[in-house]
């Protein structure tokens, strides 16, 4: 079954299923069911009560040059490794692009090394600079300004070009 929940409502048992799936398919990953700050929103694939995938949502509204655009930024997308290959992040994916179209969202937008799966889904990568707050731990540490990460992916919803100009991300990189 999928789901998609606002945050706000996800009660203590999900969450620690969710730390156990994120810890399992991020090394490294914090104890809690988010890196930085929470999501907006989440989708849940769970079996039982089994979580199987999860797919975080922001919603995030970015300047670009001179131009506000409205972004779902999606993050830590993992599926567990019992589960991988059955097209259940694709599917995750096609869910959050077709929300983003009928919520009026500009672009989806993501960070990713490994562009195979996200090429597939209209994801493209774009270079330009970009500036976000850097939070570590629950604490502000500082701006990063100007940086170029070559991770940025982005997917037009509404048929947008992707602007020129410096990234600003009105928040944390996620
Ligand atoms: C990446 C991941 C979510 C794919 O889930 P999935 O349900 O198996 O994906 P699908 O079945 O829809 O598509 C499979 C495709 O994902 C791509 N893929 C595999 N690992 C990937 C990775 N780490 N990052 C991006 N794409 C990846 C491959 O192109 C694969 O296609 P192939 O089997 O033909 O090579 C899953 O492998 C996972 O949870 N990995 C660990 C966490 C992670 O790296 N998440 C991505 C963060 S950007």
């Amino acid at each position: 079954m999928t789901t998609r929940l606002p945050e706000a409502e996800i009660g203590p048992e999900l969450h620690l299923s969710l730390q156990g799936l994120l810890r399992d398919c991020f090394p490294g990953y914090p104890e809690r069911s988010y890196f930085k700050i929470p999501p907006h929103f989440r989708y849940v694939v769970t079996d039982g009560t089994t979580v199987r995938a999860q797919l975080g949502v922001e919603l995030r509204v970015i300047r670009v040059g001179d131009q506000i655009l409205r972004t779902f930024g999606v993050v830590d997308l993992c599926v567990r490794e019992d589960s991988r290959g059955q097209g259940l992040a694709s599917r995750l994916l096609d869910e959050v692009t077709g929300y983003a179209a009928a919520c009026g969202m500009d672009f989806v937008i993501l960070f990713a090394d490994d562009d195979s799966l996200y090429g597939r889904h209209g994801f493209t990568r774009v270079d330009n600079p970009l500036s976000w707050v850097k939070i570590n731990d629950h604490r502000v540490i500082g701006l990063a300004q100007a940086v170029t990460p070559h991770e940025l992916m982005v997917r037009p919803v509404s048929g947008a070009a992707w602007p020129a100009g410096e990234i600003d991300l009105l928040g944390h990189v996620f």
